[in-house]
C-alpha cells in the first residue's frame, strides 16, 4: 500500500514537472521540446497573401518563437527603380535611343506575380520611370518619362511577363532566354533597355541568341556570375539585397532561440550588439515588430563598385562560436533558383558551422509544395525549423505539421 502510495506521488511530481516547462517533458537529464515550441525561421519568401501581398500574421503568429527574416523588398524595389533613373540620367539620348523615335522603350522581367518581393521592384521600377498605373501585373503600365543625359524623354514598357517555365515554377531563366528572343525579333530596335527583377532572369535574357547587342541591361541579386557580368560590361546593374546579412540574420535568430533567448534579445543579440560568443553581424538589419521581421538593406552594385561584391566577401563579424551544436530542418522551394542556390545556400553553408548548426537541407522543385513538405519529416529529431515555401501562402502546411 506504501509503495502505490509513493508511486502516485513520483507520477504526480513527474506530471507537475511537464505543465511547469509550458508543454516540454521533463526527462531528467534533457528536455524533449515539442515541435510546437521549438524556434521556427521563415526566410526569403515571407509568408503573405499572393494577390493582396498582406502577411499572414495568423502564421507568424505560430509560437513566440516564430519569425521572419529577409530585406527590406519595398526599398528594394525603389533602390532598382533610383539606380536606372540614375543610369539615364547621365546616358546620351542618341545611343540609347536606339531607332531614334524619342521613345525610350523597356520590356520587364516580373519573375513571380504572387511574390512580394517581386511585386515590390515591379512597382519601383515603374514609379521610378513614371509608367506606375496601379498594378503590378503584366502589361499594366501606362506612359511614363525620364531625364535622359538632361533631355526628358517618353519612357514606354513594351512588355511585361511573368516568367513563368513549362513547368510552372517562377522566376524562370529559360523562360527569360525564350522571351527575350522574341521580343527581339517581335520588338525590334524599339527595345532601348530590358529590365528584370532578378538576376537569373537578366543572365537567361543575355543567353538569347538575338539580344542587342549594347542595350542595357539590370538585374536583382548580386549573384556572383551577375557581378561578373557587371564587370564584364554585360550587365549593367544589379542591387546587392544583402545575401550574407540575410543568411547570417536566419542563423543568428535560430542560435538566439536555441540558447534559450527571449523578447528583444532574440532579434538585437548578435544583429545590433556582439552575441556571448563575440560575433556580430556587420550590416545593418533592421527589426520590423508588427510583421516579426528582420530585414537587411539594399545597395546598387554598377560598373562603379562591382569590385566591392566579388565572390568570397564573407562577414567578418562571423567567427567560430563554441555554441552547443543544434540541428536545423531546413527547405529551399526551388532547387533551380539562382538566387537560393547560387548566393544564399553557399551563404548559409559556410556561416551555420561557425555557428554550431548543423543544417539538413531539403530542396523543393518550386512547383509543388510536396515536394518540400514530403520531405519535412522526423521532425522531432531536430531542434528548428527554417523555411522557404514553394508558395507564399503555404505557411499553415508546415505549421500544422508542427503541431506535436
Ligand atoms: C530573389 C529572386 C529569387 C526569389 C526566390 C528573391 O528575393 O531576388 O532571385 O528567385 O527571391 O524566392
Amino acid at each position: 500500500m506504501k509503495k502505490a502510495l509513493l508511486l502516485a506521488l513520483v507520477a504526480l511530481v513527474a506530471m507537475t514537472c511537464v505543465f511547469a516547462n509550458g508543454g516540454s517533458e521533463s526527462t531528467g537529464t534533457s528536455d524533449v521540446v515539442l515541435n510546437r515550441d521549438k524556434p521556427l525561421v521563415f526566410f526569403n519568401r515571407q509568408p503573405s497573401d499572393p494577390v493582396s501581398g498582406e502577411i499572414d500574421m495568423e502564421t507568424m503568429n505560430w509560437n513566440d518563437k516564430t519569425y521572419y527574416v529577409g530585406f527590406d523588398a519595398a526599398g528594394g524595389g525603389a533602390v532598382q527603380g533610383q539606380m536606372i533613373v540614375d543610369f539615364l540620367a547621365t546616358a546620351d539620348p542618341a545611343a540609347l535611343d536606339r531607332n531614334g523615335d524619342g521613345v525610350i522603350g523597356y520590356v520587364l522581367c516580373i519573375g513571380d506575380v504572387g511574390h512580394n518581393d517581386s511585386r515590390a521592384r515591379t512597382q519601383g521600377i515603374r514609379e521610378a520611370l513614371g509608367t506606375w498605373n496601379g498594378s503590378t501585373d503584366p502589361g499594366q503600365a501606362k506612359e511614363g518619362s525620364a531625364n535622359v543625359g538632361g533631355t526628358t524623354m517618353p519612357v514606354v514598357e513594351l512588355d511585361s511577363r511573368a516568367m513563368t517555365g513549362t513547368d510552372g515554377s517562377t522566376w524562370n531563366a529559360n523562360a527569360a532566354t525564350d522571351a527575350m528572343g522574341n521580343w527581339a525579333t517581335q520588338l525590334g530596335d524599339q527595345i532601348d533597355m530590358v529590365i528584370s527583377n532578378n538576376d537569373g532572369m537578366a543572365m537567361g535574357c543575355l543567353q538569347a541568341s538575338n539580344y542587342p547587342t549594347g542595350v542595357p541591361i539590370f538585374g536583382y541579386d548580386a549573384n556572383a556570375d551577375a557581378i561578373e557580368a557587371i564587370g564584364a560590361g554585360r550587365l549593367t546593374g544589379t542591387i546587392s539585397q544583402n545575401v550574407d546579412a540575410q543568411a547570417t540574420a536566419t542563423l543568428q535568430v535560430l542560435r538566439n532561440l536555441l540558447d534559450g533567448l527571449t523578447g528583444e534579445d532574440v532579434y538585437t543579440v548578435g544583429i545590433t550588439e556582439p552575441d556571448q560568443y563575440g560575433n556580430k553581424i556587420t550590416a545593418e538589419v533592421n527589426y520590423v515588430a508588427e510583421t516579426k521581421a528582420l530585414l537587411a538593406n539594399n545597395s546598387p552594385v554598377t560598373i562603379a563598385n562591382w569590385q566591392d561584391y566579388t565572390e568570397g566577401t564573407r562577414d567578418a563579424g562571423i567567427s567560430q562560436t563554441t555554441a552547443e551544436t543544434k540541428n536545423v530542418l531546413l527547405t529551399i522551394y526551388n532547387s533551380a533558383d539562382n538566387f537560393l542556390s547560387s548566393s544564399y545556400l553557399p551563404a548559409l553553408n559556410y556561416y551555420a558551422p561557425l555557428l554550431n548548426i548543423n543544417l539538413t537541407v531539403v530542396q523543393g522543385d518550386g512547383q509543388n509544395e510536396s515536394s518540400c513538405l514530403d520531405r519535412f519529416t522526423n521532425l522531432g529529431s531536430f531542434d528548428a525549423y527554417a523555411i522557404n515555401m514553394v508558395k507564399t501562402n503555404s505557411g499553415p502546411d508546415y505549421t500544422s505539421r508542427l503541431q506535436y
